[in-house]
Order: structure tokens, then sequence, then C-alpha cells
């Protein structure tokens, strides 16, 4: 499995960035929104841009169910390689994916539930799914068996899944053990996979140890 950065705040991202193992960032409505992006940029191709200078990798943006071209217009003097666009898992989106497919841009179809929204996304060509682990729960599906079965419908496929909405280390565990391809995690958690209170324990004590050494060294 390997990480995003579920996140719109710049200085999250560049604190994520700085720690080198995340492989882009991925961004949607709410979260522009909690980040008030509206304080330090004047438009969202202006806000994606800083975005991509400070991340490497991919970076996801959403557009909207209902006129998705305005936003796309916002973005075209962006950097098509690195970027992927999230599409709403509804029926309007499968007509604006189609059209972003045959232009070549990568999709990822976005807010998905069950495994047969994963097969109709993915038998389009979405290179992504992005499950919502979390929310799942929250309305009464069994979230490990659920995102267990598409991550086994989409194993054949050219389509990744990308876990969205993980709350906990625990799913974060079963996401890894299902084989899920992707993990996008807020900052909090994605700095917490680098502080393993076992592992910074057994580092202190060879530190210690280290010391000791050095100052025996020393003595000769
Ligand atoms: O990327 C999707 C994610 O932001 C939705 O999760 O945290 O709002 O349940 P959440």
């Amino acid at each position: 499995m390997k990480f995003y950065l579920d996140s719109a705040r710049i200085d999250e991202i560049k604190k994520a960035a700085s720690l080198g193992y995340v492989q882009g960032v991925t961004t949607n409505p709410t979260l522009l929104k909690r980040a008030e992006i509206w304080k330090d940029f004047k438009s969202l191709g202006e806000f994606y841009l800083e975005v991509m200078r400070i991340c490497d990798g991919k970076i996801f943006m959403q557009v909207p169910s209902e006129n998705s071209q305005k936003m796309l217009n916002e973005i075209k003097n962006l950097d098509d390689s690195r970027l992927v666009i999230k599409v709403p898992s509804v029926p309007k989106g499968l007509k604006i994916a189609k059209g972003l497919i045959d232009k070549d841009y990568s999709i990822c179809a976005t807010a998905v539930y069950t495994t047969s929204q994963a097969l109709m996304w993915s038998s389009i060509g979405v290179d992504y799914v992005a499950v919502y682990v979390n929310r799942m729960e929250k309305k009464g599906f069994d979230a490990f068996k659920n995102v267990k079965a598409i991550v086994k419908a989409l194993s054949n496929t050219q389509t990744s899944v990308l876990a969205a909405s993980v709350k906990t280390v625990e799913q974060l565990s079963w996401l890894i053990d299902i084989g899920a391809d992707y993990a996008t995690l807020d900052y909090d958690m994605i700095e917490g996979i680098t502080k393993c209170d076992f592992s910074i324990q057994d580092t202190k004590i060879f530190d210690n140890d280290f010391e000791k050494m050095y100052k025996r060294l020393k003595e000769k």
C-alpha cells in the first residue's frame, strides 16, 4: 500500500511533502472549504499550481457533478500527467468521466460504496475508485467485508482501490491486509505512521548505548 495526504491545507501539504514518503495529495470540495483557500488564492488553478509546486506526485482534484467544464477550464494550464480528476459516483459522473477518459485524463471515481459500483467504474476505464471506509461503517456497512470484496473484484483490472475516509489505525491495518492499493489519510495519520511508540522506546535504548560505547572508546 502507498499513501496520499487527504488535505487542502497548504501547511499540512508542506509538512507531508517534507516527510518524503507521501505519493501526492487528494482533495475534495469539503477539504477546500475547510482550508479556506479563498484567503490565499484567487482561483482553483492558482491553488492547484501551488500544491503541485510543493508536492511531487499525483494531485487529485474533484469536479462538481454539474458544470464540471467550468472547473476544468480553470486548471487547463496544469501538468496533466500529475493530475487525477475525481468524478463523483453518480449517474451524471459517468458522462463526465467518459469525456475525460477520451481526452486521456487519469480518473478517480469517488464516494464509491458497493462492489457493483466499483466494477461499473472499472469497466469504463477509470484508474482509481475511492471507497469511503469510515463513512461505510457509519452507514451500517460491514466496511471490512465490503472493501475486501471490492479489492478482489478489481484485482485483475487496471483500476486501483484508493481507501479514503480512513480514521483509525485498525482500519488502516486491515486495509493493508486485504491488499488495498492506496490509502489517503489526514495529516495526523500521515505523521502518526512515522511515530510508533515501541520504535521510539527501542531507539532511546540504542542511543543510550551508543553514548556509553563512545565514552568507553574515548577512554582508550
Ligand atoms: O477523500 C475523501 C475523504 O475526505 C472523505 O472522508 O473524512 O470526510 O469521511 P471523510
